[in-house]
């Protein structure tokens, strides 16, 4: 066995040279235009020092850490802007913990980040799920119903506050500037997981940002679009948030020992999108529209695109559908093999996330390879998305963590109390959740999926599943 696995690893892959439609959004290091930073860019390594005599300290900034967070604050509109060097999983943290109290009810898109609904659980919160829309003719998750949300937040008047994902995986966005007035009608706050949406707004040809269209606390992860290391992310604070809070969950999910590396690449990617996001992320937008179009007449793959969906969608994301009888995830292999590095991919989708660092020769690879691909290789037994209900919570998230367990087969689950998370891909929208009723329907739900042959996280090779034990 090789000494040094992981090193080697990367190094194999990195030789490669794929065409990176992918995080990060500095595409392999591409990002860090010398031009704008030559000093950085050149002598990464050297920059990664933590707080030394001379710097600042991110738990309590005075200084330039506290400066260029200001810059970042005025770019985008927030009350005060945060660095988060734990990923966007920190921010998602950091809002939570923050806005709501131990046994607090709030509405979350059944179709959130795991951090979010991890989140939910260790501050031990009541959650009222949104229902996501699916598109039957794209076997694809889209935004949330947005019917279900506002009768829901009627319903609830104990509502604290809401949580929304603002684009989704697929850059699929939804009507935010709504969600946002009917809360405010409500007197709910709205957080918003923005993790792949910190470039939007720059543009506008882009969605506008969250923290523009007046969301409370908005979380972007810096690192899936901009210019900036994997890890990195902001956190927006609107007017209304108790800082004091946040800046005590804030100093509590992040390092103490943030690498500078960090923090310049965050300053780093503010500065582009300042300096040079308008234009490039024009060109970028008119880029990927030319190779959509190419792309759209070949056979067997269409982009979707707005005009094929009834929700504003990110144009700097792809998201290739395949022609029924075809597999996404065969797709994904075979671009591999042809150099290209897609983001991730469903049953009947690939999705690309394209940066203004993704060359023409990038856009060209990825033509040729769909235009040479011999699509009889891609053929896969295809199910449709189906689209599901909100099970009862019989037992709050939190409790059923703590709960004894056991496994049983699913077949024999009906009437019994869920103790994981039953996910199929596609569309990767939570059939179960920890805590909630397992019915007759979703029994045969779930037989559906196994009988054709689709992934279902939280279901072993043994069809078995974990119930909470009969006390
Ligand atoms: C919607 C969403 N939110 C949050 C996260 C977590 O981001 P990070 O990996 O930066 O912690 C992800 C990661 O994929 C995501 O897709």
């Amino acid at each position: 066995m090789s000494k040094l696995p992981i090193i080697e690893a990367v190094g194999r892959y990195v030789k490669e040279n794929n065409s990176l439609f992918c995080t990060p959004g500095h595409k392999g290091g591409a990002g860090f235009l010398p031009s704008l930073s030559e000093a950085f860019a050149g002598g990464m390594l050297k920059y990664d020092i933590t707080e030394v005599e001379g710097l600042d300290n991110l738990q309590d900034p005075e200084g330039v850490i506290r400066s260029s967070q200001e810059l970042l604050s005025r770019l985008y509109g927030s009350e005060e802007s945060l660095f988060l060097v734990n990923g966007s999983t920190s921010g998602n943290f950091t809002m939570i913990f923050s806005t709501f109290d131990e046994g607090d009810k709030i509405l979350i898109e059944r179709n959130c980040h795991k951090s979010i609904f991890n989140a939910v659980i260790m501050r031990k919160l009541e959650p009222l799920f949104i229902r996501n829309t699916c598109s039957g003719r794209y076997d694809a998750a889209l935004g949330i119903d947005m019917q279900h949300f506002s009768e829901t937040l009627n319903k609830n008047r104990d509502i604290k506050g809401v949580v929304i994902t603002y684009p989704n995986y697929y850059g699929v966005c939804c009507d935010l500037e709504r969600v946002i007035r009917e809360c405010r009608a409500a007197g709910v706050k709205v957080l918003v997981d923005s993790a792949h949406g910190a470039h939007f707004g720059i543009n506008g040809g882009l969605p506008e940002s969250a923290v523009k269209l007046g969301a409370d606390m908005v979380v972007m992860s810096a690192h899936k679009t901009l210019p900036s290391l994997t890890q990195t992310a902001y956190l927006h604070v609107g007017k209304a948030a108790e800082m004091d809070k946040v800046r005590f969950y804030y100093n509590s999910f992040m390092s103490t020992s943030p690498s500078y590396l960090f923090l310049c690449s965050l300053e780093y990617a503010r500065f582009y999108l300042e300096t040079k996001g308008e234009e490039d992320y024009g060109q970028l937008l008119e880029t990927a529209a030319g190779y959509r179009d190419k792309i759209n007449r070949l056979e067997h793959v269409h982009i979707i695109g707005r005009e094929d969906i009834e929700f504003e969608i990110d144009a700097t994301r792809y998201i290739i559908n395949v022609e029924k009888g075809y597999s996404g995830h065969l797709l994904l292999d075979y671009l591999r093999r042809r150099g290209v590095q897609a983001e991730m991919s469903d049953g009947a989708n690939v999705i690309l996330i394209l940066s203004p660092f993704n060359g023409k020769e990038d856009f060209e690879r990825l033509l040729a390879a769909l235009r040479e691909c011999d699509f009889e290789e891609l053929r896969a037994e295809c199910h449709g998305a189906v689209s599901f209900g909100i099970p009862e919570l019989k037992m709050l998230p939190h409790d059923a963590l703590g709960a004894a367990k056991e496994r049983i087969g699913f077949l024999e689950a009906e009437g019994k109390v869920c103790g994981g998370s039953i996910v199929p891909y596609p569309p990767g929208i939570p059939l179960l959740m920890p805590g909630e009723e397992i019915s007759k329907k979703h029994v045969e739900i779930m037989k559906c999926f196994i009988d054709n042959g689709v992934k279902v996280i939280g279901i072993n090779e043994k069809r078995q599943i974990e119930i909470i034990r009969d006390r």
